[in-house]
């Protein structure tokens, strides 16, 4: 008998936030798989027009937070206006990320008393050109009722009127709750699958619950697929937003 459980996932991106490969190496290989994966998106979205998207997986560490971070970036390279929102307050990283204070963030609009939502204390524009970017906040013992409010689905729905593209990096839908009712918030949500970690049984589930709640699943993205001799990809695909019953 185990005297410990093996411990799950990694605190990596929280402690020194994900890695900005779209920045450090722009003209890499890596960084052209990210701009792949933003033409399939605007691709995916020519029919319903896609201005608040969200990034999910089954369960931690598949890559969320890497992945939407880099497709932030390269949707502002490509000149869109991007506000990127970290609505992971179980396991914050976007203040790591790029390097921004978190004493404010989402759960202080979210909390806050005041009738209109002051959002320019908050949201920090990055070094960028075009991508703003709301970390987490203080995280409250009842994160998951936060996500979930009127006031969330109100403070979403004032925002990207003032962006192209507002870009939400959610907790993982099988681990948090309010994952599923922020999903259905969403104009598209991207499923992150990562290669021989996620279960085939975990995607169904996932794609389920994302129905339940009516929302637009735009697609998957395959991560950590070994392709070169640096062992790091992505791919895009689509596919998983069927289930057999479809
Ligand atoms: N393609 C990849 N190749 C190798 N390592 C990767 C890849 N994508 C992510 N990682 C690593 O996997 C770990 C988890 O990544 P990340 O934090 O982006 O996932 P997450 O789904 O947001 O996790 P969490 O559930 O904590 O929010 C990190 O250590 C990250 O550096
Ligand atoms: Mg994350």
């Amino acid at each position: 008998m185990a005297l410990f459980k093996r411990k799950r996932g990694t605190t990596e991106t929280m402690e020194h936030g994900a890695k900005l490969i779209t920045i450090a190496k722009p003209k890499g290989p890596i960084a052209e798989q990210f701009r792949t994966i933003r033409t399939n998106i605007d691709f995916m979205s020519v029919d319903n027009q896609v201005n608040k998207l969200a990034f999910t997986s089954a369960n931690i560490s598949e890559g969320k937070s890497t992945i939407t971070a880099n497709v932030a970036v390269t949707m502002a390279q490509a000149g869109k206006k991007v506000l990127l929102i970290d609505a992971d307050l179980h396991r914050p990283t976007l203040h790591q990320t790029f390097e921004v204070s978190n004493k404010v963030g989402l759960t202080t609009i979210l909390t806050s008393k005041a009738n209109e939502i002051d959002m320019k204390d908050v949201v920090k524009t990055d070094e960028v050109n075009n991508l703003s970017v709301l970390p987490a906040g203080p995280i409250p013992p009842n994160p998951s009722e936060l996500l979930g409010s009127r006031r969330m689905k109100d403070f979403l729905d004032k925002v990207v009127s003032h962006y192209d593209m507002v870009i939400v990096d959610m907790a993982p839908i099988l681990e948090i709750s309010d994952t599923q009712v922020l999903a259905g918030e969403m104009d598209g949500v991207v499923l992150v699958v990562r290669q021989n970690v996620t279960q085939k049984a975990a995607i169904q589930r996932s794609v389920e619950m994302l129905k339940l709640t009516k929302t637009n699943i735009l697609g998957y993205v395959m991560n950590d697929v070994r392709t070169g001799a640096d062992g790091y990809g992505y791919g895009y695909g689509y596919g998983y937003g069927q289930t057999d019953e479809d």
